[in-house]
Order: C-alpha cells, then sequence, then structure tokens
C-alpha cells in the first residue's frame, strides 16, 4: 500500500472531497490524514470485492467504522455486501431501455429523479418509494429494469432468489428472510431484487401453513425496511400478480405497484439496435423487422439474434467468406420463433393492470 504525499492545495481539496462523500466537514489536516486512511479503505475494499468500489463508498464505510470504533479494516458493509452477494450494475444499461419501454418514465419521475434532487424532495414533501413490485408477462424486461436501475444510481445490486431461502429446507425460510431482511436494513445504498415473488408471498387464504407464515413475515419486513432511513429500495418481480396476497397489494406495504408490459415499436427498435450493433449485419430495413416483430418480448427478441448469430457464424464457418446478416436472414429466422406474447396474454395483462397498479 502505497502512502500519499500531498501538497497544500490537495489538503484543501481532501476535506471538500470526504464532505462531499460523506456530508462532514474536517478540519484540513485531519482530512488529509482521513484522506490517505479511506484510500487505503478503498483499496481493501475493492480487492475484497473484486472491483473498484470508488470514494465515495469507502468514506461512508470507513467513517461508519471508525466512528462505531471497530477495526475499519473489517469493512462492516464490505462484509455484508460480500456475504449478500452484490453486484456492481454497469450504468449503460439504462441505455438499453427505450424511453417508451415501461416503466422507464414512470421510475424516473417516481424514483430516480426524487433520489438524485434530494432537497428538493425534502422541500415538496415527496417520499420516495422504498419497496415496490414489478409485474407483467415472461421475459418482458423485469429483472433487466431492475438492474438498470442499480446501475443508473450507482447502487449495489442484491438479489435474493426465493431458492437460496429454501436451501434449509421449507421450515427455516421465514428464519432466513427474516435474517436476510435484518441484513438488508443495515446497508446502504443498494437495490435489493427478489424474483419470482409470488413464491414467497402467495395469498394466504390458498396457501398452506408453512406459505401462510412466510407470507406474514413479508407482511412485518416490508414496513420495517421501510421505516429506516437508508438508501435502499426492495424490488420484488412476479409474473403472476393474481396469486400475490392482498393485504400486501394494499397501501402501506408496497409504495408501487407497476406493470412492465409490452414493447412498443420505440421500444422494440432501441432493443433490435443494441443486439443488431453486436452482430455482422449488413444493409437491413429496420422499420420491417420492427413491424414483423409486433408480439416479441426482450427476451424473444434476444433468442431470436441468437439464432441469426449462429447462422452467420456457421455459414462464414463454412464457406471462410465474410457473411453479412441481412434482412432476408432476419425475417427467415423470425419465422422459427413462436412469440410469447398473444392477444390472450395482451388482454390477461391489460385487466391486471386496471386491477393491480398503483403507481
Ligand atoms: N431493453 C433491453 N435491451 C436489451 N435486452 C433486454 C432488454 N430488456 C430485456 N432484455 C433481455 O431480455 C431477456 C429477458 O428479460 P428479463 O429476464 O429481464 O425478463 P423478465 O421479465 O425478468 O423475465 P421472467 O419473467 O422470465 O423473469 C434478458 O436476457 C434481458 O437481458
Ligand atoms: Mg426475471
Amino acid at each position: 500500500m502505497q502512502t500519499q504525499i500531498l501538497d497544500p492545495v490537495e489538503l484543501t481539496d481532501c476535506s471538500t472531497k470526504i464532505f462531499d462523500a460523506s456530508g462532514i466537514r474536517f478540519e484540513e489536516t485531519i482530512a488529509a490524514d482521513l484522506w490517505r486512511k479511506v484510500m487505503d479503505h478503498k483499496w481493501i475494499l475493492s480487492e475484497k470485492l473484486g472491483r473498484d468500489v470508488g470514494f465515495r463508498a469507502a468514506c461512508i464505510d470507513f467513517l461508519d467504522n471508525f466512528e462505531a470504533g471497530q477495526d475499519p479494516h473489517l469493512g462492516r458493509q464490505a462484509d455484508l455486501l460480500g456475504e449478500m452477494g452484490a453486484q456492481y450494475i454497469d450504468r449503460d444499461i439504462w441505455k438499453t431501455i427505450s424511453d417508451s419501454q415501461p416503466p422507464k418514465q414512470l421510475v424516473q419521475k417516481r424514483i430516480i429523479r426524487p433520489l438524485k434532487e434530494e432537497n428538493l424532495s425534502k422541500k415538496h414533501g415527496v417520499v420516495i418509494p422504498k419497496a415496490i413490485v414489478f409485474f407483467g408477462p415472461p421475459g418482458t424486461g423485469k429483472t433487466h429494469f431492475v438492474k438498470a436501475m442499480a446501475g443508473i444510481l450507482g447502487w449495489w445490486f442484491i438479489e435474493i432468489a426465493p431458492s437460496m431461502l429454501m436451501a434449509e429446507g421449507v421450515d427455516r425460510i421465514g428464519a432466513n428472510l427474516r435474517a436476510t431482511m435484518e441484513k438488508a436494513r443495515r446497508l446502504e445504498e443498494a437495490v435489493i431484487f427478489i424474483d419470482e415473488f409470488e413464491e414467497l408471498a402467495a395469498s394466504r387464504d390458498e396457501a398452506d401453513r408453512i406459505d401462510r407464515s412466510i407470507t406474514n413475515e413479508f407482511l412485518k419486513q416490508v414496513p420495517l425496511l421501510k421505516s429506516q432511513a437508508n438508501k435502499v429500495l426492495l424490488v420484488c418481480a412476479t409474473n403472476y400478480v393474481r396469486q400475490l396476497d392482498t393485504a400486501l397489494l394494499r397501501p402501506g406495504r408496497f409504495d408501487c405497484i407497476i406493470p412492465v408490459g409490452f414493447l412498443d415499436d420505440d421500444g422494440r427498435r432501441t432493443i433490435l439496435e443494441y443486439h443488431n450493433a453486436r452482430i455482422n449485419v449488413g444493409d437491413i430495413d429496420l422499420d420491417l423487422i420492427v413491424q414483423k416483430t409486433r408480439y416479441f418480448t426482450p427476451a424473444d427478441l434476444e433468442h431470436l439474434y441468437q439464432l441469426i448469430a449462429q447462422y452467420a457464424f456457421d455459414r462464414e464457418y463454412e464457406t471462410g467468406k465474410d457473411f453479412a446478416v441481412t434482412t432476408e436472414c432476419i425475417l427467415e429466422k423470425i419465422g422459427l420463433v413462436r412469440p410469447s406474447l398473444t392477444d390472450e396474454v395482451m388482454t390477461q395483462f391489460q385487466e391486471d393492470v386496471q386491477t393491480y397498479s398503483r403507481y
């Protein structure tokens, strides 16, 4: 670990940098000393997590531990993040989602913007959602969207798989859930994601004893998480919103129940452009492809482009000549993919939107 030597100009800089990161103003010489320690701590944390944690996270974590009188190098936050499998998400994922792809505008308005403009939120009494549900048909991009949110916020992404909570047997699910949520309440700047939420929070009317107790645990845990001042966002996703317990869906628990539905032309175009940029494509008629993929989800589009990529690879491998993908080639592969969306799925989803959406 190298020791940093600072000139006088940098002394003021240290104080400002630490203030920007932590909101605490230190006298210049103390700040300079602290800055060195935070830089060392940043190095240790980054090694531990296998990525650059950044100055802000290191500074907050250091001060957190420093205040508690513990060895800062133990990195309480780092341990927690490591234990919970926290992932760093590239902020550019957000750009792969078109403004028209639901629910980008909504999340931007209700969550991202108020979090970024904290003073304005306080001034106008805007309460920033801390617990939300995403629902929608399979493959519509719910998981992708949650990751994109973590990326654009610069927060950690932590996925809690129901299977993880079930690993020690069904009797332990409630206790594991409680322990996990206790950890979540100690995190800073993290998006906690629970997929297949209906498996953990099924309606108590039809559930057996164990399932009922898990749903009850959730009913207790969500308000507890919301009552904390830390920056944590719980996002639960489900394909089957109808199966969730109605008490969980009532106001007071989740702040928002948000539909993630179909892509319109613009939404498909953005994803098609994303995939086209990753294959060896020639001159293609994008408008026509947008039209022909009306019933495709993002998952279907991904599958389609895997078929196209493999085909192009095989052709070039066999002939030894450059093979550029054409419109005809894409149309042919479109014919091989059965789109997930049907008029029936769309109608059912619209009914769910009417019944359950709240934001
Ligand atoms: N805007 C996008 N741009 C590029 N790829 C996307 C986009 N949205 C989703 N995808 C991709 O489409 C696939 C399906 O998306 P995702 O897994 O997020 O859907 P889901 O709604 O969570 O599905 P499930 O209900 O099965 O959990 C993923 O591989 C994802 O990376
Ligand atoms: Mg998913």
